[in-house]
């Protein structure tokens, strides 16, 4: 049975991968599907929670009961993310934020010439959305959660992302081609920022969805 601990509260989930656009055809982008996102949309919905959706090119159906916003690029997410999070109890960062963006946007496609080596892309730094986040709490008793995508040294990083971004709780999942990226399943550690850390078996994204739910819920009682 689920418990509607979540009831009366604004939730704001953030799924899948950002986009950086090169030209009208190419993007710098990433393997995130938007499952695990959904999966804690879904699982907060079911206990209640006023839910704010903001997915970035997942292509997966709108979840009942939940407000979905449709966004590209690392800046139109943090825009929406800002946003939904000022009356938000909790922010959650499930998408996969593009760090760096080409610097220029060519308005028509890039072609090759011949005889010519390719120009280098230049990029930029995107704005680190749960680092503001978590700095400028619009309400100070708001909980903010952030995942990290890690290939190696998983909870080593974790631990030192965790300070660097300074949200209460970091979900640390193991990533690589085929590893965690679209599939149903995830394993993850939750780290505490008060030291605590919760492993979670390998097992459907809805479990360790419910898993961080339980860790939220128990922080805003
Ligand atoms: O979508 P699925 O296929 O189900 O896969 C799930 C997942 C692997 C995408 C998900 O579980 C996950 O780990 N999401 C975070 C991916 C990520 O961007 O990790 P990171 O270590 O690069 O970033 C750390 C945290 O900072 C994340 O919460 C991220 O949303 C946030 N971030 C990152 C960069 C940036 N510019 N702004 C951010 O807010």
């Amino acid at each position: 049975v689920t418990e509607p601990d979540l009831a009366g509260r604004h939730v704001v989930v953030s799924a899948g991968g950002t986009r950086e656009p090169l030209d009208p055809v190419r993007f710098l982008g990433n393997r995130s599907s938007g499952k695990q996102g959904y999966a804690l949309a879904r699982t907060a919905a079911a206990r209640g929670a006023r839910v704010t959706l903001i997915e970035a090119n997942t292509g997966l159906p709108d979840p009942a009961g939940v407000d979905v916003v449709r966004v590209g690029t690392a800046v139109q997410l943090r825009e929406a993310v800002l946003k939904a999070a000022s009356d938000a109890d909790v922010v959650v960062m499930a998408a996969a934020v593009a760090d760096f963006r080409p610097e220029t946007y060519a308005a028509g496609k890039i072609k090759k010439k011949d005889g010519q080596e390719p120009e280098p892309i230049v990029l930029v730094r995107n704005p680190d959305i749960l680092a503001e986040i978590s700095a400028d709490r619009p309400r100070p008793e708001q909980v903010v959660v952030g995942f990290a995508a890690e290939t190696d040294d998983v909870l080593a990083n974790g631990r030192t992302k965790l300070a660097r971004k300074g949200c209460d709780l970091l979900v640390v999942n193991e990533v690589g081609e085929r590893k965690t990226f679209g599939s149903e399943e995830n394993e993850a550690v939750v780290l505490g920022a008060d030291g605590s850390e919760t492993p979670v078996p390998y097992g459907p994204k809805e479990a360790l969805a419910e898993t961080v739910w339980d860790l939220v819920a128990h922080r805003l009682r």
